[in-house]
């Protein structure tokens, strides 16, 4: 069979709603122009945990503009039906206005719809609403853990009683909010009893799913449409409260109703990422061979949900080891429920396991990448499956080659640029890339274009450019002549557009149309005796340009729209699915990366400048070079803020976000960015889907925050166990 040609895949391309992005002509969620709309804002708990009392709602409803003030006492009874399996934890989800209990500081009380967004900004600042409160729970050292999630092989505490070498070290890991630029926002209306939302979200399905079940509706009832995300990072990967919100407002105001959260209310309005405490103890011999670890690991959660991430599965495939032992423990705390952010789980405890190896490969006075490399599994010792494609050396090889590893000195403090001290540091890191069942529909239009839909988003990554790469070769078209359309629960069914899931998943089922509609026009040609192709064996014919053709024999051929004109078809057309991996699975299928990065640290203030940063990646097979590097700087900017500013902080007291806004919630800025590069190691794992991807849209920042820690302790000599590393933590 002749392969189709591959052009777009593999070729360095600018975005495609590139134009339409920087002319303001993409619409975010807000920006519809839904006609008739009103204005909602929530009036949100100024206490940490408590009962409300009373509200008074005289002086807003009073105020010009304001329609309707709904708080628990007004709001009517909402079914929430149960939608476990979607990206909802266990547990007993908030349910808006429905009692008189605050879990969080923060929690929506009421909303103000007026017709005006000034009108239900004041109205919301007239609601008087007391409280009963008690005093809440919010620091995770000391909240009352729920029963651990357990692993163990071998026998960890013999292991590490018998090991020569041992490390006993306890990281506090900050919490981080998502912060993307567009704020989380929703227009709801009703049109009797079918509903269209316009919602920043990640997965317009699950959107759509949790709606439904809320207020009762079939699904049919319900559409979700957002063609575009100004960034996610994970905060659009559930549908948050507010959506409720506005969707109820809208139907007891009888108005279609907007809904945006201020940047000070996406830190309680939506998830972020939970704040660790993670014990690790770590055993080896003298040569530096790990025999065991134990892993204690403390996160925050909500006191109604049970959110956990995968924080546990680096610990247990990683490195090569006998012995391991891990408890996962969940704290309860009165704050609302976390949710992934950017590399999620494995990035919190890649900074653990890969600054505890930094610490023993300078105990044993071995370099950081040989330590590594003596303790290189040569299968997942946790699943006991063979590897799809592991490839993590080569990324030490060649990242320690590129970024000029051999200049380092294994000495802490030992080099120095003025008052500025220098250090070299390095990680690895791994990421389990999501796949999940999706479906596509590909039409072939009479004029030779074609259209490709899936319910997928696009937060930034390109996947509007990445699916029509993938979409145009399947099919033999120029990039001009295919059509990508995304974000409408309308369109055929995926999952949700994060865990690096979207173009193995995706993407199989958008290739998997595309072959099935220019496999039906290869069937049309060869049987047909007008068709110049007539005869030919189809599995010889390729397309490219819209032209279908046997390779080496050019002249021969005919396009599509001749095709489809003579046979008088106005189109062809195929539903594509990817069914998932395999299961049960067959590989252990992970990206991975090395980083590396030099900091340089002011001797006397202590603070810390990166300069330069290497991501090395192995990550299968690359469809969009331009867009591959854009990720991994988006994901090496993302670890600097978690390695050295982004800290949410809590007044304990009464449960509240100081730092709720982005003068004081610190994220890097270009001054914070120096030299970054990333390098694609060429090649494809075909394990899990037919394009031979892994996924790079995670594994990008897993392992930053380790490289820039460990870059510190050989600039100083100070090993900082705690997120982030700041400038007081070095004096
Ligand atoms: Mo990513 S944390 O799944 O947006």
């Amino acid at each position: 069979m002749s392969p189709q040609p591959q052009a777009a895949v593999g070729a360095p391309l600018s975005r495609v709603d590139g134009r339409l992005k920087v002319t303001g002509k993409a619409l975010y969620a807000a920006e519809f122009d839904v006609d008739g709309a009103v204005h909602a804002v929530v009036v949100d708990a100024s206490i940490g945990r408590g009962r409300i009392t009373s509200i008074d709602t005289r002086d807003a409803e009073q105020h010009p503009g304001v329609l309707r003030v709904i708080s628990h006492r007004n709001a009517p009874k909402l079914p929430y039906r149960d939608n476990s399996g979607s990206n909802n934890p266990p547990g007993r989800r908030l349910r808006v206005f429905q009692d008189d209990r605050v879990l969080f500081h923060g929690q929506p009380v009421a909303v103000v719809v007026a017709t005006t967004l000034e009108a239900a900004q004041h109205g919301a600042s007239l609601v008087e609403v007391g409280y009963e409160a008690e005093q809440p729970s919010t620091d995770l050292h000391e909240g009352k853990p729920g029963e651990p999630a357990t692993y163990a092989r071998g026998d960890a505490d013999a292991g590490l009683r018998d090991a020569a070498v041992r490390l006993d070290l306890t990281y506090q890991l900050a919490r981080n909010h998502h912060n993307p630029m567009e704020p989380h926002a929703t227009i709801a209306r009703w049109d009797g009893d079918k509903l269209t939302v316009w919602d920043k979200t990640q997965w317009v399905m699950g959107t759509h799913d949790e709606i439904a079940a809320v207020f009762d509706l079939p699904a049919d009832a319900v559409r979700v449409i957002n063609p575009f995300v100004g960034g996610g990072f994970g905060s659009g990967l559930r549908c948050w409260p507010h959506t409720i919100v506005a969707a109820l407002a809208a139907r007891e105001t009888k108005r279609p109703v907007k809904l945006v959260l201020s940047r000070r209310q996406m830190y309680f309005g939506t998830g972020f990422r939970p704040s660790y405490e993670y014990r690790l103890r770590l055993g080896s011999d003298r040569r530096g061979r790990l025999s065991a670890a134990i892993h204690e690991i403390d996160a925050e959660t909500s006191s109604y949900e049970t959110f956990t991430e995968g924080v546990m599965a680096p610990g247990q495939m990683l490195y090569s080891m006998p012995h391991v032992s891990q408890a996962y423990r969940q704290v309860p705390l009165d704050v609302n429920t976390p949710i992934w952010m950017r590399g999620p789980g494995f990035a919190s405890a890649s900074f653990v396991i890969e600054s505890a190896m930094d610490e023993l490969a300078h105990r044993l006075g071995l370099d950081p990448i040989e330590l590594r490399r003596r303790n290189e599994p040569s299968e997942d010792e946790a699943k006991n499956l063979p590897f799809s494609t592991r490839r993590l050396r080569e990324c030490y090889t060649v990242g320690a080659r590129e970024f000029g590893w051999d200049r380092r000195d294994p000495r802490p403090r030992s080099t120095r640029d003025g008052n500025w001290l220098i250090g070299l540091g390095m990680a690895a890191g791994v990421y389990d890339p999501g796949r999940f069942p999706a479906q596509a529909r590909a039409r072939l239009d009479a004029d030779g274009t074609a259209v490709v839909e899936a319910a997928t988003t696009d937060m930034g990554p390109g996947t509007y450019t990445s699916q029509t790469q993938v979409a145009a070769d399947a099919l033999g078209l120029t990039m001009r002549t295919v059509t990508f359309r995304l974000g409408d629960s309308r369109y055929p069914q995926t999952g949700p557009h994060g865990g690096s899931s979207t173009m193995a998943s995706v993407g199989s089922a958008v290739v998997d149309a595309c072959d099935q509609v220019r496999k039906q026009a290869i069937e049309l040609a060869v049987a047909d005796r007008e068709s110049p192709l007539y005869g030919v064996d189809a599995d010889d014919v390729v397309v490219r340009g819209g032209r279908l053709h046997v390779p080496g024999n050019p002249a021969r051929g005919e396009t599509y729209r001749s095709l489809l004109a003579r046979h008088d078809r106005s189109h062809l057309e195929a539903r594509g699915t990817y069914a998932g991996p395999p299961t049960p699975e067959r590989d252990s299928y992970h990206a991975y990366n090395a980083t590396f990065a030099e900091v340089a640290v002011d001797a006397t203030l202590g603070l810390v400048r990166v300069r330069r940063m290497l991501g090395v990646y192995d990550a299968g097979r690359i469809i969009s070079p331009k867009l591959a590097e854009s990720q991994a700087f988006g994901g090496i900017v993302g670890g600097i803020g978690t390695a050295l500013l982004e800290h949410t902080v809590t007044d304990h007291h009464d449960g509240r976000i100081v730092n709720a806004n982005l003068a004081d919630y610190l994220v890097p800025v270009n001054a914070d960015v120096p030299e970054v590069r990333a390098i694609y190691l060429d090649g494809e794992d075909n394990a899990g889907n037919a394009l031979g991807v892994k996924g790079l849209g995670e594994v990008v920042q897993v392992g930053v925050a380790a490289a820039i820690g460990n870059a510190v302790f050989n600039a100083t000599g100070r090993r900082v166990r705690e997120l982030p590393i700041t400038a007081e933590a070095l004096l």
